[in-house]
């Protein structure tokens, strides 16, 4: 059985669902979510499923831009909104779990050169200070600053190009990350200022890299991939974590290609793959966890989900990687938490409204909303605390 305790849930973030946003991505004509799922008007029906679905916490975001759409200017009325989101999710009995920042910015921000500018944790850290300073005698406990900073979005965004502003430059990479952890810094202290109580870290996107056969520069590779990738930004970080945040989505196997190094990644089998391709692979949630054991800190897992419009992968997804976290649990890993991407279908970036994450799946025309299959296996499980 899970620990007593243990916090069950799923996760959203604004842009992805809430519609109406204005801000970096509604400019970028590949990137307007539009209406979106609608979640910013139907919340309260979203946290009532969530709850009717037996989850004990919510994870989601606020959006920068709406709190303050000019520079220097909060907007009460938005201040407001997410004051009943926080509300009705403490109402449903779900503890809120919530990230500053999933990738969207506001647009003043990026006027002044976004995560590049060298001020921008200080723009950061004063938004954070609002918001903190509103919500804390909400017993908001848990905050998440940054959602995926380094390898996620600084790397789409100023190296691969595929999220605004749609950079390739190495250097500027490299300012961004610095950037990305003064903000951290900066953020946790903040927090920590307001309320000596919370409970902060940031969402990091963990990978399970694999070195195919022995052979030795197949595990130097994976030594430096595991290191670089899982650990860089954390240890930047130091000592500003009070947990460790997951987002487990995937497996890297690595056979290095002499003629060329770049292919020596992604040599997996892809034997059973997500409608968008990712390889399902939960075994390697086990020793993602058990490697950072070391930390001796508290790991939630703050997304693990799959695209699957036709729901038939999903309940085994749910279940196997819930069966691998269990075991990591057994071998003394203090998982505290399981947050399934995502509570409902949203828009998934720069592939659009197509991949279907939702536990819940939504209608875009009618705005509907339908309790998918699997939604309700996880709820046995939650309630079983034991898969
Ligand atoms: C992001 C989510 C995204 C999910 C699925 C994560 O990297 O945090 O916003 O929807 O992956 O691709």
């Amino acid at each position: 059985m899970f620990p007593p305790g243990f916090l069950w849930g799923a996760a959203t973030s604004a842009y992805q669902v809430e519609g109406g946003n204005k801000n970096d991505w509604s400019r970028w004509p590949k990137g307007d979510a539009g209406k979106a799922a609608g979640h910013y008007e139907r919340f309260k029906e979203d946290f009532d499923l969530a709850k009717s679905l037996s989850h004990n916490a919510h994870r989601f975001s606020i959006e920068w831009s709406r709190i303050e759409p000019e520079e220097g200017k909060f907007n009460e009325s938005e201040l407001n909104h997410y004051r009943e989101v926080i509300l009705a999710l403490k109402e449903n009995g779900l503890e809120p779990f919530v990230t500053l920042w999933h990738f969207t910015l506001p647009v003043w921000f990026v006027e002044k050169g976004g995560w590049l500018n060298r001020n921008s944790a200080v723009y950061f850290e004063r938004y954070v200070a609002k918001v903190v300073e509103t919500y804390r005698h909400l017993g908001v406990k848990f905050w998440i600053t940054l959602n995926e900073p380094d390898y996620i979005y600084a790397f789409e965004a100023y190296s691969r190009g595929r999220f605004p502003p749609q950079q390739k430059s190495f250097l500027k990479t490299i300012r961004v990350l610095k950037n990305l952890i003064k903000t951290h810094k900066k953020a946790y202290k903040i927090i920590h200022q307001h309320d000596p109580n919370s409970q902060v870290g940031f969402a990091n996107n963990v990978i399970y890299f694999e070195a195919y056969g022995g052979k030795f520069m197949n595990r130097i590779l994976k030594f430096l991939a595991n290191r670089y990738w899982n650990f860089w930004f954390f240890r930047k970080t130091m000592p500003c974590h009070d947990f460790i945040g997951c987002n487990y989505y995937y497996h890297n196997r690595i056979k290095f290609n002499w003629l060329h190094p770049a292919k020596s990644f992604n040599r997996n089998d892809n034997c059973d793959v997500s409608d968008i391709g990712f390889e399902i692979y939960p075994e390697g949630i086990y020793h993602v966890l058990k490697n950072l054991k070391k930390y001796n800190l508290p790991i939630y897992i703050l997304e693990n989900g799959i695209a699957d419009a036709k729901d038939e992968k999903r309940e085994k997804f749910i279940k196997d990687h819930l069966y691998w976290i269990y075991k990591a649990i057994q071998k003394g890993v203090d998982v505290r938490g399981y947050f399934y991407w995502s509570l409902i279908d949203n828009f998934e970036w720069d592939k659009g409204f197509g991949p279907r994450f939702g536990l819940v799946e939504i209608d875009y025309k009618t705005m509907e909303r339908k309790i998918r299959p699997s939604a309700l296996e996880y709820r046995k499980i939650i309630e079983n605390r034991s898969v």
